[in-house]
């Protein structure tokens, strides 16, 4: 098995197949995961049996309430967009789950069916946002928190960055997630602004632009413009980007208190299937 660091952020392990990993090769690819935010994997055969098996590795499941179900096993979230939707799931920066007091550890997932071109998912490092941030920055989230929320997005609200490919717009493909009760029910945690990771104990940045709402302690237009100044440094991050293109058997697992991610929109008419697992996670600490 072979772990290479790819540009921006990530790491590719080669000369393995996820379906029979010994003990070793397992905490190795623990380890790179922890250190490099997401791993991709090339040319996997599985079937949803592995898959399952593979994510059980890293901790339990968390069953998504959010997004429709794979028919035959409600571990998998169907992360699909169909010929006649315009827009996608995760369609603009973001990461998964800081609306809950115990984000999800990451979320593994694989190419079912791909567009002929397009449907490319970009990661970004908040390990490397952290670090490159600014000192002023710095000082001024230095010691705080925000609130973060789902209500907005898989409750009733049509107002959403998340679930738009353009933000802005809103159409009817975007009914097909969501879960008004249950995102009601949601009570809105309160995550530090710069995390102590739970794995690798690095410093990453963990505010993000779909679920973040407000800055503990500040006036709400302080709050937006200190949240926009975070998410341009992120958005212009280019040296902390990575592009990752999926073929059949790919398979990429990203870390939610590391990373943020972004499917990208571009083949509109085409179908793209995935199949996503969650990972349950821990509560975060500064
Ligand atoms: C997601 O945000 O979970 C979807 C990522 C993707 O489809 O590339």
């Amino acid at each position: 098995m072979q772990i290479t660091a790819v540009e921006g952020l990530g790491a590719e392990i080669t000369d393995v197949d996820i379906k029979s990993l010994s003990d070793a090769e397992f905490n190795a690819i623990r380890d790179a995961f922890a250190e490099h935010g997401v791993i991709f994997f090339r040319g996997q055969d599985t079937r949803e049996e592995d898959h399952i098996a593979f994510a059980e590795r890293f901790g339990d499941i968390n069953v998504n309430r959010f997004f429709a179900a794979h028919p035959n096993y409600p571990q998998i979230a169907l992360v699909a967009k169909e010929p006649d939707q315009k827009d996608n799931i995760g369609g603009g920066w973001h990461t998964d789950h800081s609306y809950d007091h115990e984000p999800a550890l990451g979320s593994v997932l694989v190419a079912r069916e791909l567009p002929e071109s397009g449907g490319d998912t970009m990661f970004a490092s908040m390990y490397k946002a952290y670090e490159n941030l600014p000192s002023d920055l710095k000082e001024k989230i230095e010691g705080r928190t925000a609130i973060h929320s789902g209500k907005h997005i898989f409750g009733e609200g049509p107002d959403s960055y998340y679930n738009t490919s353009d933000a802005g717009t809103h159409d009817e493909g975007t009914q097909r997630i969501g879960n008004a009760s249950v995102a009601e029910a949601l009570t809105d945690p309160e995550h530090p602004i710069v995390i102590e990771h739970p794995l690798s104990g690095k410093k990453a940045l963990y505010v993000n632009p779909a679920f973040t709402r407000e800055i503990v302690g500040l006036e709400k237009s302080e709050s937006d413009e200190l949240l926009a100044e975070l998410y341009a440094h992120v958005f212009k991050g280019h040296d902390f980007h990575h592009r990752f293109k999926w073929e059949p058997g790919s398979i990429a697992m990203w870390d939610n208190r590391s990373t943020w991610h972004w499917a990208l929109n571009d083949y509109q008419g085409q179908r793209r299937i995935m199949h996503r697992i969650t990972i349950e996670g821990c509560a975060l600490d500064a």
